[in-house]
């Protein structure tokens, strides 16, 4: 498909048709995927292909467990899991967990991820990360760039094979469960469940901030750029 297409309309796709994705298309995917940007081009990430179906299920049971971390925070009112919410924002969000499962669907994407016709865990070598801003004393965002596009890269790649999906990253807050589960060694942390799959229905209008919403010229607080 066209770049600029494929740029515009992959989006996240939760809900499949049964189909399986053959593991030569997922190799595939992988293999076009590899190709994307890491700090120092380290490409520090590590896939597991999760098959087992007891292995999947016990990942799924994580990942709901967190979603309904999640889901506290959104009822809240909050950003979820923001690096500047506070102690009072954490606690409001942890006792709504009781209404988030109250809440869960058996048919939502978060009660059945493990049943997504290919799973995969994505973890990345934590000493392997360019984190340039790990001196800033404030929360560090660019390590996560040495493995986020690639995580990209997949999607648009799966696009590219007639797949859908979504990266997902709640289950990461039960890491320490995740890797034992998947026999992650110390050395890594856990960057994302993707999910993938042939789609029931494909996003086609994404909604998306415009240009003149987040680009400005010579300062933050600078003109608005247009392009004009
Ligand atoms: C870093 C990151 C983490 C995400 N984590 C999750 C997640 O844990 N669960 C989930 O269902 N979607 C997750 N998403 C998908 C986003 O919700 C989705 O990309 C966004 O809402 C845009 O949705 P759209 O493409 O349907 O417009 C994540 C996306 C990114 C980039």
């Amino acid at each position: 498909m066209e770049l600029r297409d494929a740029l515009r309309t992959t989006g996240a796709v939760r809900a499949f048709l049964a189909d399986p994705v053959a593991d030569d298309v997922l190799f595939r995917v992988l293999d076009d995927a590899r190709f994307g940007p890491s700090g120092g081009n380290r490409q520090a990430w590590h896939v597991i292909v999760l098959k087992d179906v007891a292995v999947r299920e016990a990942l799924g049971a994580l990942y709901l467990d967190a979603w309904h971390d999640y889901v506290g925070h959104v009822l809240e009112g909050l950003v979820p899991f923001s690096p500047l919410a506070s102690d009072d924002e954490r606690a409001r969000a942890a006792r709504r967990r009781g209404d988030a499962v109250a809440l869960s669907r058996p048919d939502g994407f978060a009660e059945t991820i493990a049943s997504a016709p290919a799973l995969l865990a994505v973890s990345v070598e934590i000493g392997a990360l360019a984190a340039t801003d790990r001196d800033l004393g404030r929360y560090q965002v660019v390590g996560g760039a040495s493995v986020y596009p690639f995580i990209w890269n997949v999607l648009l790649a799966a696009h590219e094979y007639g797949l859908g999906g979504v990266m997902t990253t709640v289950a990461t807050r039960r890491e320490p469960e995740v890797a034992r589960l998947l026999h992650l060694p110390a050395t890594h942390a856990l960057a994302a469940v993707v999910a993938l799959g042939y789609p029931q229905a494909r996003p086609t209008k994404l909604t998306r901030k415009r240009v003149d919403e987040f680009v400005t010229v010579d300062r933050y607080d600078g003109d608005p750029f247009t392009g004009q």
